[in-house]
């Protein structure tokens, strides 16, 4: 084998997160970009003799290319076998299911998740560890450190392979084989739920729309839904996977994905709506004329998990994001089962799956998921609904409303300001943290302040604290305001500000959500300056 040294390009000036490296993709076009990052992965990474790696990625304009390199590469490194996924194809999730099933050493997913693609847009890259999950921060602390010191690259002077063809190629001695990208994932489906109950509701007539957003969601949907639980041809649409996922921007909710609502608020609307994103680990479920909140889709698994087969013998206990809703725990106290409350990221999900303390989890940025892989999983919790709407004969609206029914209403919105000035955001966090101490026991903007904080989280398994992880505001009804900067733009900085109210009374769970949280919009903006210090008015998104 020939190995070339070749000078390198350090990746990033700024560290990336455990969600992995997210940049432009003219960045990624800069001279050996990728190829820092992928060697510096790889330096950190123990020896690969006898290892078999995954890799996939959610088809963004870059993936070919990209597999191609990181292939010569892990040649080079000495993996014994990649398994990669078809077409260059492996959504998110199933880089993790994958992974876990053939006992890989670990993965490389190429995507930016929700963030648009094309020549224009982003591309990323992360890898993840044996157990399916996103590699800790002592990892990427450790690549990031090694891609400043980085002088050379290997790399095989081998050629392309075909990645179409399903099979296996030898490259320099390494095993490559081209894996089907949806059958390894669809089996783990078969096994956690009842599929014969779903092929009875749409053989019935039942509708749904999953709209894959032209990513890599598409063929994953439609093998399964159409093609093995008999949803009539059409059930997925933009189910392609395209370069530049047609100009959409693929993050599932209801301002990207309007389209879908679009569908689900007409006269003649299917019975459910689904969506995912760009690498297929986020979802969004709607009803009938009937928005579902992510928050509120947790808490409905979690009360209803028993009735899926994957989890008849009940939830070791569920996990939350520090923003999500508390609707979740209020199922888990009533089911008598522990639930936590971590940071904003994926990543602090797995050591409570792993120690088997969590079964469910989910964020209130459209990602759910469970101990059955490592990640969030879209179609997972699509298939979920399917299977509680299959066997309670209810539809989705009305699972809904019992959750409210029975344990109030939690009224939900998040406010992103995007693209704020870097310094602009840090002198409101701030100025914000600055003013923690003095927010209990007073009233802002005619809100009897009970708490107020900054995040911080000791991990039940391995006691490692995270700190600064967000600004809370906690009234003395419960109600609550979050403040956090977001870790995964590309421009300049986003303010997340997430706003939670209970609403125990049933005659007012139709109040619309932006009506009922105007009074915490205003404490929000009392304690934080938000429109004197961004400018801006209002907020770019509201979810
Ligand atoms: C966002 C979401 C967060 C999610 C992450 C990765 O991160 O808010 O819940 O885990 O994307 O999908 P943020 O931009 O807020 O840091
Ligand atoms: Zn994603």
């Amino acid at each position: 084998m020939a190995l070339l040294t070749l000078p390198t390009t350090p990746f990033s000036d700024q560290k990336p997160g455990t969600s992995g490296l997210r940049k432009k993709v003219s960045v990624f076009l800069q001279k050996n970009y990728l190829e820092n990052f992928v060697q510096s992965l790889f330096d950190v990474l123990p020896e690969a003799k006898g290892q078999t790696l995954v890799l996939g990625g959610d088809g963004r304009f870059h993936n070919r290319v990209a597999v191609q390199t990181i292939l010569r590469m892990a040649a080079a490194k000495g993996y014994a076998r990649v398994l990669v996924g078809q077409g260059g194809i492996l959504s998110t999730p199933a880089v993790s299911a994958v992974i876990r099933a053939t006992g890989a050493s670990g993965g490389i997913v190429l995507s930016a998740s929700h963030n648009p693609g094309g020549p224009d847009g982003d591309f990323g890259i992360k890898y993840n560890i044996g157990n399916g999950g996103p590699a800790p921060e002592k990892v990427t602390d450790a690549v990031f450190a090694r891609s400043r010191e980085v002088q050379s690259i290997h790399i095989s002077d081998s050629p392309d392979i075909a990645l179409d063809a399903l099979g296996t190629v030898f490259m320099d001695g390494m095993e490559i084989t081209v894996i089907d990208p949806v059958a390894q994932y669809a089996e783990l489906m078969r096994s956690l739920f009842d599929f014969d109950a779903i092929r009875k509701l749409f053989a019935g007539g039942f509708r749904l729309r999953y709209d894959a957003m032209n990513a890599v969601g598409g063929p994953y949907a439609r093998a399964i839904l159409e093609g093995e639980l008999g949803a009539p041809a059409g059930t997925v649409v933009n189910g392609v996977p395209l370069e530049d996922f047609g100009g959409l921007h693929p993050d599932p909710n209801p301002v990207n994905a309007e389209d879908l609502i679009a569908h689900m608020s007409a006269e003649d609307a299917p019975d459910m709506g689904a969506a995912s994103d760009g690498d297929a680990d986020r979802n969004m479920v709607v009803g009938r004329r009937f928005v579902v909140s992510p928050s509120d889709s947790l808490a409905v698994l979690a009360a209803h998990a028993t009735l899926v087969p994957g989890y008849r013998s009940g939830l070791a206990g569920v996990a939350r994001s520090m923003p999500t809703s508390t609707a979740v725990d209020r199922v888990a106290k009533a089911l008598g089962i522990a639930s936590y409350e971590t940071p904003t990221g994926w990543k602090f999900f797995g050591n409570l799956l792993d120690a088997g303390k969590a079964t469910l989890c989910g964020e209130e940025s459209y990602g759910t998921g469970s101990s059955h892989v490592r990640e969030k999983d879209g179609l997972w919790a699509v298939l979920f609904w399917l299977n509680l709407v299959a066997v309670t004969g209810k539809s989705v609206e009305a699972l809904v409303r019992e959750l409210w029914t029975q344990y109030g209403r939690c009224v939900y919105s998040r406010h992103d300001y995007e693209a704020i000035p870097t310094a602009q955001a840090d002198t409101l966090m701030r100025g914000l943290r600055d003013a923690l101490p003095g927010l209990p026991g007073t009233t802002v903007a005619g809100c009897d302040i009970a708490f107020a904080d900054d995040f911080s989280y000791t991990d039940p398994v391995d006691g490692s604290v995270s700190s600064k992880q967000g600004v809370r505001v906690v009234l003395k009804d419960g109600s609550r305001v979050v403040f956090r900067l977001s870790g995964t733009g590309t421009e300049g900085a986003t303010l997340r500000v997430y706003l939670e109210r209970h609403e125990p009374d049933a005659s007012r769970h139709d109040i619309e959500a932006q009506t009922a949280l105007r009074p915490l919009v205003e404490l929000a903006d009392a304690v934080a300056h938000i429109r004197s210090l961004t400018g801006m008015g209002r907020p770019s998104v509201m979810t």
